[in-house]
């Protein structure tokens, strides 16, 4: 048909996420509010106008009737969405369970939660069932919704079965795989029980990708060690099949953030802001709150600044955003106590009758808002423990053209291998030095800081997240023809 109407031939890509890029909040029998949401994922495939787009995943909600079903089945095929449906207890022992409870915290080096780890080891087979089954359900859907010459990008640590589960049901179907977090050493992926299916079930797929060179060499000293398969420059091979592994570093939609600089109601909040915080410098964080963005540290560090440097005390202001992440599980509320406790500690030792040291939400900004944030910051604290990537520290070098604020940056952060000359890099569990770099940060002279932030700022600028995404398409359509190239030689 695109041949009949003279419109180009698109391929069609099928993007497999747990999260669609949308969730769903009921608001009648067969009524549902969409509300979109801008992560990075979403914007970088905003950008790819090669490939006709459709997503498949979960939309966050329970729907245990048909009606609900079909009718949000209906709304979301509006935005070229496709639901898995998953009910109650699935969620819990998949989602909360084995991918938030277990996966995330051994993929970023945290080890099982402390105070339950008995619980979690006696429920490790019900929730590992339950991932397979559920990594099953998005197979099935995807297979209803395959055509001929598709691609899959399935994405994530939710999704670590589903390469296995596509290729099972077709060998021809071209598959990726990319993990947005970090992978970690081998030593820590050996002790998971289910360490050598969770391999075999990647491997399954034709291309493989991380955000750094650091996590996909992780990744192929575990198929070397647990599995005893090859690894080459160019992947790992099995039986004379190889599997690309590749880096793959994400971006952001750069112009998304450089443009809504310039709006009026972006202007607005500037000036707001910056009349609110006049006479203070501005230090921001923004994260999910989860452990591994290391909040706690950064405001030890905060607090241990403050104690060293009794002049800086009404001069400068910490704005702590928190965005509320995965409220169900356990230590993520252990999390947001430990938080609230240390922040009114400071705010009380440090507060005067007219200010306080921290501003801390617990919610996210509206994107403009958020912009404004970024642009009127002095200095942007980015102390996670661990973290795939961070793009937030590529949104806050978008917003900072004409401010040249400073990055503080966790070398433990993904983005510290592209953005680590313009930032100023640092331990975040090591309180003294990170004290220390606000110190330098604040102190900083304006051409340094012009430096270090021009650096930055055309890294940010020309690795956007559609080229990440073109990348890694293209890669994968060349993998497979190479395939195909091999066996029919
Ligand atoms: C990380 C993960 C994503 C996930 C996001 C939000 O960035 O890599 O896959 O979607 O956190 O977490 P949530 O559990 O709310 O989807």
């Amino acid at each position: 048909s695109s041949e009949c109407d003279n419109r180009p031939f698109k391929q069609r890509l099928l993007v497999v996420a747990n999260r669609l890029p949308v969730s769903a909040v009921r608001k009648g029998e067969a009524c549902w509010q969409l509300d979109v949401s801008a992560g990075g994922l979403v914007s970088a495939l905003l950008g790819v106008t090669e490939f006709e787009t459709r997503w498949i995943g979960w939309a966050g909600v329970n729907v245990p009737d048909e009606i609900g079903q079909k009718s949000l089945t209906e709304s979301l095929a509006e935005k070229r969405c496709v639901p898995v449906f998953l009910d109650e207890d699935l969620v819990n022992l998949y989602y909360n369970g084995y991918c938030n409870n277990i996966l995330w915290p051994l993929f970023h080096y945290l080890g099982l939660p402390q105070e339950d780890w008995l619980a979690t080891i006696c429920s490790f087979e019900s929730q590992f069932e339950a991932y397979k089954k559920a990594n099953q359900m998005f197979a099935d859907v995807v297979n209803e919704h395959y055509q001929e010459g598709d691609i899959v990008w399935c994405h994530d640590y939710h999704l670590m079965f589903l390469p296995k589960c596509l290729k099972e049901a077709n060998l021809n179907m071209k598959v990726g795989w990319f993990l947005h977090t970090p992978f970690p050493s081998s030593e820590i992926h050996r002790t998971m029980p289910s360490r050598s299916e969770l391999l075999t079930a990647v491997l399954a797929a034709d291309l493989v990708g991380f955000h750094t060179y650091d996590y996909a060499r992780h990744f192929m000293s575990a198929c070397t060690r647990i599995l005893g398969l090859e690894g080459t420059p160019a992947g790992v091979e099995d039986q004379g099949r190889l599997t690309r592994v590749a880096a793959f570093p994400i971006g952001i939609d750069s112009d998304r953030f450089t443009r809504a600089i310039q709006l009026p109601q972006v202007k607005n909040h500037i000036k707001e802001f910056q009349e609110r915080f006049a006479g203070r410098k501005v230090m921001l964080g923004v994260d999910r709150l989860d452990m591994i963005k290391g909040i706690p540290q950064k405001l030890l560090a905060f607090e241990k600044f403050l104690e060293d440097n009794p002049n800086w005390r009404d001069k400068v202001v910490l704005l702590q955003i928190a965005v509320p992440t995965r409220t169900d599980v356990p230590e993520y509320q252990k999390l947001t106590c430990q938080v609230h406790e240390i922040v009114g500690r400071i705010n009380g030792k440090f507060g005067t009758l007219t200010t306080v040291p921290i501003h801390h939400l617990d919610r996210s900004l509206d994107f403009h808002a958020l912009c404004a944030l970024y642009a009127i910051t002095d200095v942007a604290l980015v102390t996670s423990l661990r973290d795939g990537m961070n793009l937030v520290s590529y949104e806050f070098v978008a917003c900072q053209a004409s401010k040249k604020g400073v990055l503080i940056l966790s070398e433990f952060a993904g983005a510290a291998q592209s953005l680590g000359a313009g930032a100023l890099l640092v331990n975040p569990w090591n309180v003294t030095e990170v004290a220390s770099s606000i110190s330098y940060a604040l102190n900083m002279p304006s051409d340094e800081r012009e430096k270090r932030h021009n650096h930055n700022y055309m890294h940010v600028t020309t690795h956007t997240s559609q080229e990440w995404a073109e990348t890694f398409v293209s890669e994968l359509n060349d993998t497979v023809v190479e395939a195909e190239l091999r066996t029919t030689q």
